[in-house]
């Protein structure tokens, strides 16, 4: 384990946000957008996404999500039917249908631009157009003002719709596993903001690494998650979201966990990252400007 660490040390300390190349200017505009994003798949962002998204919403923001992913998880995780959901994000992308005409209310507080399997092919269509890279940030402007928090589920894939994602975000939110291949992913993830930061938005920053379905018997966990601290410092939420049954059976219902069972221990720690995310934001005044 000892070698472990120490393998890792040097790899870790350029990953730090904090390392001079990663020093972000202070932004002037309010951080609003995140991009829940790793391209490593099963990590629990969709989770993060719509659950945050309800919390955030419970705690009286204005919210939107946009489901980023073909596979639609998000957009039937909050009640939308993938197949009914037209038009979606990929129309808005390719610039077929208005934010209006896309967006949808749904029933637990918060808004959503729903995506289903056709935003697949957004990809090749993408590929020709002018501004591809930033087709989503354009739709967006007209809509911001009407939200305090504007939260994006990515793919697990750096793809184009993933490149869109990362254009349009403040910040990005990187939901982790603590298990070995996580910090490696995280090394790869964090090269890929850099990329994106010098071509395509030098205002991206981490808003924050999520420790999720963390269970503490492994010494394993223990061990990344020290390694997450002391690597990261603040970056790292101080909210745990546990490994808790009642999240991976939420999505079956349709529901929010909270709207599901409100007082399970995953419906908390989402409402405990909730209230983290706005008191980070009170603390560093973002809220005022
Ligand atoms: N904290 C948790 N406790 C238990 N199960 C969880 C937890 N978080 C997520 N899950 C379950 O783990 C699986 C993967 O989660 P999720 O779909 O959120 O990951 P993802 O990163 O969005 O995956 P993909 O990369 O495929 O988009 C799902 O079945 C989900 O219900
Ligand atoms: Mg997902």
């Amino acid at each position: 384990m000892a070698k472990l660490q120490r393998k890792r040390e040097s790899e870790l300390a350029s990953l730090h946000p904090e390392a001079p190349e990663n020093v972000e200017k202070a932004s002037v505009r309010k951080q609003k957008i995140f991009a829940v994003t790793n391209q490593k798949g099963g990590v629990g962002k969709t989770t993060t996404a719509v659950n945050l998204s309800a919390s955030l919403a419970a705690l009286g923001q204005r919210v939107l999500m946009i489901d980023l992913d073909p596979q639609g998880n998000a957009t039937t995780g909050c009640g939308v039917h993938k197949r009914e959901a037209l038009p979606t994000v990929y129309q808005l992308l390719i610039g077929r249908s208005t934010f209006a005409e896309v967006r949808l209310h749904t029933e637990f507080g918060f808004d959503i631009l729903p995506a289903n399997r056709e935003l697949a092919g957004a990809e090749v269509e993408l590929i020709q157009m002018e501004r591809r890279e930033y087709r989503l940030r354009d739709a967006l402007a007209p809509a911001l003002a009407d939200y305090d928090f504007i939260l994006m589920d990515c793919p697990p894939a750096l793809n184009l719709l993933t490149v869109n994602g990362l254009a349009a975000a403040d910040s990005v939110i990187i939901p982790m596993q603590c298990e070995y291949y996580a910090l490696e992913g995280l090394s790869d993830l964090v090269a890929t903001l850099k990329k994106v930061r010098s071509h395509l938005n030098s205002r991206l920053q981490i808003e924050g690494l999520l420790r999720t379905m963390y269970d503490p018997r492994s010494t394993l966990t223990q061990q990344v998650s020290a390694e997450l601290d002391s690597h990261f410092g603040d970056k790292v939420y101080r909210t745990i979201i546990p490994r808790n049954v009642r999240l991976a059976e939420a999505p079956s219902y349709a529901k929010p966990v909270t709207f599901f069972d409100r007082n399970s221990r995953g419906a908390q720690a989402y409402m405990a990252l909730a209230q983290e995310v706005l008191d980070r934001r009170a603390a560093t005044g973002e809220s005022q400007q």
